[in-house]
């Protein structure tokens, strides 16, 4: 299958600070890919670089178009969502409003009402709080928020940032699955970051570990998860 994005001789630097040494990654149209790593790696750098939002050297090409040195706004327009990390909802806005947020660059206005209900039949609990302050909803509820309004964008990409975070894993567990079935049926390529590394092998096809901003390991997600010093590392067992 084509790569739908494609990575090569990534850097990126804050200031001065490289934080990103060159890293190579591809990830096929239609497929989930993992981005592992301990912390500090440089994988919100890296979720970040993809979206115009560091300053970076090297290519990334989506949909074989060259995206590096692009505004963040061009970048959504091509079809890119981000979730970042912290989730970034408008606690003051109800679940519905952060959802037609979500959809700010559209033009077509009826997809975008049937979208509501696409999102809503995924995660039937916003929808019996869309009149709710997205601050008052419950951090498994707010991710669940983060995800559909970055959906609402109905982009080619959704680049995830530890959906997991701070999370019971069995919400984990429910929102896992939950981004299987988009990943299916909605048509939507997803890059996971993620420190738990049990659950993202789990739901990946693919995965790349990063260490201090290089990649050091790449395969499949049944191969990597059978790798000795991801065991020991990352799994535990
Ligand atoms: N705004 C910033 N200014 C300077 N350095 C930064 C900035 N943001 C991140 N860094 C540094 O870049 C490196 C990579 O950070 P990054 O947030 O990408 O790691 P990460 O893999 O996402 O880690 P974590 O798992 O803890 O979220 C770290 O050493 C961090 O201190
Ligand atoms: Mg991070």
């Amino acid at each position: 299958m084509a790569a739908l994005l494609e990575v090569s001789r990534l850097q990126a630097n804050y200031g001065p600070t490289r934080v990103l040494h060159g890293i190579d990654f591809a990830l096929e149209d239609g497929s989930i890919t993992a981005l592992l790593g301990a912390n500090g790696a440089g994988k919100t750098t890296t979720l970040r670089a993809l979206c115009g939002m560091v300053q970076t050297a090297g290519e990334i090409r989506f949909g074989g178009t060259r995206i590096d040195g692009r505004a963040t706004e061009d970048i959504v327009r091509l079809g890119i969502a981000h979730v970042p990390d912290g989730r970034g909802t408008f606690a003051n806005f109800s679940v519905e409003e952060n959802l037609r947020l979500g959809a700010y660059v559209r033009k077509d206005k009826r997809a975008v009402e049937r979208d509501f209900e696409c999102m809503y039949s995924y995660f039937p609990r916003l929808k019996e709080r869309s009149h709710q302050q997205a601050g008052t909803l419950s951090g498994g509820e707010q991710q669940m928020l983060a995800i559909s309004r970055a959906l609402m964008l109905r982009p080619r990409l959704l680049l995830l940032d530890e959906p997991s975070f701070g999370l019971a894993p069995i919400i984990v567990r429910e929102i896992f699955e939950i981004m299987r079935a988009i990943n299916q049926h909605e048509k939507v390529s997803i890059l996971l970051v993620e420190q738990n590394a049990a659950m993202a092998l789990d739901l990946a096809d693919h995965a790349y570990l990063i260490e201090t901003g290089r990649v050091v390991l790449s395969g499949s997600a049944g191969k990597i998860k059978q790798n000795d010093a991801v065991r020991r590392s990352y799994l535990g067992y």
